[in-house]
């Protein structure tokens, strides 16, 4: 049978562990699962590409069918370059829906052979972003339930340079 090439593409600023709960349950489904950095979405990151590359290389090391890379441009033209039929997204709340619903009908009219796939995460990290653990963690809030032991240690060592 044919190896399904899934991408999971988002900000990742940073992983957290709402993001590796869906890159487990992909990486179980499907072939290959390339988590994809998107550089060119409106936000101004904390991290660089480079930190965000390497933070996901990092906590994914023991799924052997998980790739990391990063991508700039249309999403569709990424996936299909990789020849990648499906798209992950993870969908948290019906807060999310609205959004992804959208992004996945752009995504098909553009390239109708790539399907998007949501996934739900564990609905323990149901109201978790990115943002939150960066505010909190800047805030001096406990974070290590919502991130992975070494994101923990970056974030607190990119606070500490950002502070100087
Ligand atoms: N656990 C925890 N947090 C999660 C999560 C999960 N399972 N799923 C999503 N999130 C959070 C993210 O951390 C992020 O938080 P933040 O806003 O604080 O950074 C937020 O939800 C948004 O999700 P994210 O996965 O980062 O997506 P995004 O909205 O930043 O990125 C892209 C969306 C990159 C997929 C989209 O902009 C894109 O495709 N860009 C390429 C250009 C393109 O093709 N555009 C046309 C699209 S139709």
């Amino acid at each position: 049978m044919r190896k399904i090439i899934a991408v999971y593409p988002g900000t990742f600023d940073p992983v957290t562990n709402g993001h590796l709960d869906i890159i487990e349950r992909a990486s179980l489904l499907f072939g290959k699962v390339i988590v994809a950095v998107a550089l060119n979405v409106n936000k101004e990151p904390l991290f660089t590409r480079e930190e965000r590359r390497n933070m996901l290389i990092h906590v994914t090391k023991h799924y052997k069918n998980v790739e990391i890379d990063d991508f700039n441009g249309l999403l569709v033209s990424y996936a299909k370059k990789k020849n990648a039929h499906v798209i992950i997204r993870g969908l948290r709340a019906v807060s999310d829906f609205e959004y992804e619903f959208q992004m996945s009908l752009t995504n098909r009219k553009l390239e109708p052979e790539i399907s998007t796939i949501f996934l739900m995460p564990n609905e323990k990290y149901t109201y978790l972003n990115s943002s939150l653990v960066r505010e909190l963690a800047r805030l001096g809030g406990d974070v290590k339930c919502f991130v992975p032991p070494y994101v923990l240690s970056q974030l607190k060592m990119k606070l500490s340079e950002v502070a100087r």
